[in-house]
């Protein structure tokens, strides 16, 4: 369907070519749509979407609940098929159709963040980190040792042997973002990786995120309900009746209206 398209825009930015070229677009969205429902039944959530994440930049998306935010990330992350559109990593479109592709995709271009950190309770917080790389066909050792560097990372190297579900709200999110980096991707989507932490915590993890999105060289873009963190990322957009735009970039600022967020 989709497979090995590339998005002729990329081109011409390209060819550009003078000093003030803009980074170039790591992961693109064109025209995305997304409803759930057939028929009468049918119920739109995102209806017109148009991103460009350039690399480099650290973008938030601010907006209420039901906004349909997961949505996009989750098609963002090929984690979920669009009704229409398409989404281009390294200006070609994600291949939709081909399973193979789309799970070296997910495994090695995304780091994801889910809103509810689905970390596996039982098991030690080493090894929720390490599971990407074992899930990928790396040997058990080598992956541990990976995963305690990242854990070392987030601050929790004391705590790399203790089981999931015994860590506290805010560790268990550390051990989520370790995990998410682990494969090395260039992209982060953070799924309100704030959302569940008393203030003092939400703004470590933030703090942490912003360093990581340095150190790692990440293209980084959050949902998030929390108007004074996304004012600290570079970009903020919002997310209304389904179609993304441009916010100025302060906390509370109300939203202006454009069919491009790019
Ligand atoms: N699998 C599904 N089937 C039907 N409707 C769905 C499905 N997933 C999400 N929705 C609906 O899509 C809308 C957007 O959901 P989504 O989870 O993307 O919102 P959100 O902005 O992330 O909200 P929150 O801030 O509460 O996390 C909601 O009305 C939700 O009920
Ligand atoms: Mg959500």
């Amino acid at each position: 369907m989709d497979a090995g398209r590339t998005n002729p825009e990329h081109k011409t930015r390209a060819a550009g070519g003078a000093a003030e070229t803009p980074a170039r677009v790591v992961l693109e969205a064109r025209n995305l749509g997304k409803s759930y429902g057939s028929g009468a039944q049918t119920l739109p959530i995102l209806r017109d979407v148009n991103l460009a994440l350039r690399e480099g930049e650290m973008a938030a998306i601010v907006a209420p609940s039901g906004a349909g935010k997961s949505t996009l990330l989750h098609l963002l992350a090929a984690l979920d098929t669009p009704t229409s559109g398409t989404v281009y990593f390294d200006a070609k479109a994600i291949e939709t159709n081909d399973d193979a592709a789309l799970a070296a995709f997910r495994n090695r271009a995304i780091g994801f963040i889910w809103q509810r950190h689905q970390l596996l309770a039982d098991f030690t917080a080493e090894e929720n980190v390490a599971m990407p790389l074992l899930v990928r066909g790396e040997k058990f050792a080598p992956a541990l040792e990976r995963a305690r560097e990242l854990l070392a990372e987030v601050g929790l190297a004391e705590r790399a042997s203790h089981r999931a579900g015994e860590l506290s709200g805010g560790e268990q999110q550390r051990v989520a973002i370790a995990r998410a980096l682990v494969t090395g991707p260039s992209v982060l989507l953070a799924d309100e990786p704030t959302g569940d932490l008393d203030e003092r915590n939400a703004w470590a993890v933030f703090e942490l995120l912003e360093r990581l999105h340095r150190t790692h060289r990440l293209t980084s873009l959050l949902a998030t309900h929390n108007t004074a963190l996304a004012a600290r990322c570079g970009r903020v957009l919002g997310l209304e009746h389904g179609v993304l735009q441009s916010r100025a970039a302060t906390a509370g600022a109300s939203g202006t209206r454009g069919g491009e967020a790019s």
